[in-house]
């Protein structure tokens, strides 16, 4: 939630994030790759990262038979200058599936990052 973000930054909400599922349910895994700095991400860039971060973690748990999920979020910098992130997981996956879903999840989340300020001016 942007709040959440604001008051605590990307990184801590990401970290809190994780921890809430990993207090919810041993299985899958979940790891948390963070790299780079990212003390520096704020406002909106930050809230949707963390929402996409969110719908995608949730997407793996909830819609996957994963084992083990890894939530990567990592800020590149000097020319390139982006905020990367990714979740795998490895529970495979009907591409059909994602087409003929009636979801609103994924839908959000490239509305999302599409509306969002680029990270460089
Ligand atoms: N990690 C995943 N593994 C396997 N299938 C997935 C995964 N993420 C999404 N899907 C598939 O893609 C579909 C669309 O996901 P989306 O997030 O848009 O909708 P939803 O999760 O079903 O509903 P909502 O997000 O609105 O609660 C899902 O219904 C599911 O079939
Ligand atoms: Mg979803």
């Amino acid at each position: 939630m942007a709040w959440k973000c604001e008051e605590l930054g990307l990184e801590a909400s990401l970290v809190d994030l994780v921890d809430s599922w990993r207090s919810r349910t041993a299985q899958p895994m979940i790891q948390l790759d963070l790299q780079g700095d990212l003390a520096d991400i704020s406002g909106t860039v930050a809230a949707t990262a963390y929402r996409v971060a969110r719908e995608c973690l949730t997407n793996a748990l909830r819609h996957s038979a994963a084992r083990e999920i890894v939530l990567r979020i990592e800020r590149r910098t000097g020319s390139e200058n982006a905020l990367l992130v990714r979740v795998e997981d490895d529970g495979g996956g009907d591409a059909a599936k994602v087409a003929q879903s009636a979801g609103f999840g994924l839908t959000g989340v490239s509305e999302r990052v599409a509306a969002t300020i680029p990270l460089a001016a």
